[in-house]
């Protein structure tokens, strides 16, 4: 266990489950109010960090744009993975809990959180790590290709790009995906179609490493990890 405190936080790692993320979630977002707590304790059951920590190369500089309650640098954190970790994101209240999980992991020397207008103003780096997570689906269209442009030219030479989405895909699991983020958001969002960010991605001298459908509960997951190959 990390030593807080009050709340004992469990000790994670790499190979952590769902099940451990939870209880790992629970305690590090302990000073967030209910419901918010709730669902940053649940969202390893629907978002697979378990899947994404497996990309993430150890001892790196990380920036995670879109980066809400900041869940994936907390894990980074603690699971030791980066050196030091900048979440940005255009709305404020969710760095709150940002803040504040990075205070109760003892990780504030690690962890910073920008409120930004837009991605421009996100720290330039360059970053070994650069992270979009469940972000570009929340993006009018005509806006995705400069706001992935901009996320990818912050990677620097060697570095990893981490994009997560959810499915595009005609079925249940992109309607379960319409229908959460409208009960949530009251946004009948648009996913990214299926090959848009590789075109992207081939634009900014990206390589494609990796890529994965992942299904959770009635979720599907569209998960690339892209290399920048040139210095
Ligand atoms: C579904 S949440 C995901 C949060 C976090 N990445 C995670 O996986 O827990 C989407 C986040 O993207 C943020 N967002 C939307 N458009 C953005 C933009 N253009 N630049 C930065 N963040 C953005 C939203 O404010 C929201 O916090």
């Amino acid at each position: 266990m990390l030593a807080t405190a009050s709340v004992p936080i469990p000790l994670v790692d790499a190979a952590a489950t769902p099940a451990q993320l939870r209880r790992f979630f629970s305690a590090a977002y302990c000073d967030t109010p209910a419901p918010l707590r709730w669902l940053s304790a649940i969202r390893p059951y629907v978002c697979p960090y378990d899947k994404l920590l497996q990309f993430i190369p150890d001892g790196g500089d990380a920036l995670d744009v879109g980066c809400g309650a900041g869940s994936l640098l907390a894990l980074l954190a603690a699971t030791k993975k980066i050196r030091r970790g900048v979440g940005c994101d255009v709305a404020e209240p969710p760095l709150a809990s940002a803040r504040a999980a990075a205070r109760r992991l003892g990780a504030e020397d690690v962890l910073s959180f920008q409120h930004v207008r837009s991605i421009a103003q996100a720290p330039e780096g360059p970053f070994d790590i650069v992270a979009m997570v469940d972000v570009l689906h929340h993006v009018a269209p005509r806006e995705r290709a400069d706001v992935f442009a901009a996320a990818a030219r912050r990677v620097g030479p060697g570095g990893v790009f981490i994009y997560k989405d959810m499915t595009a895909r005609p079925g249940g699991r992109r309607l379960a995906h319409n229908i959460d983020d409208y009960v949530f958001t009251r946004e009948w969002v648009q996913q990214v179609p299926e090959g848009a960010v590789e075109a992207w991605a081939i634009d900014q001298r990206l390589a494609l490493v990796h890529g994965e459908f992942i299904p959770r509960l009635i979720y599907g997951h569209e998960l690339r990890v892209f290399r920048r190959l040139d210095g």
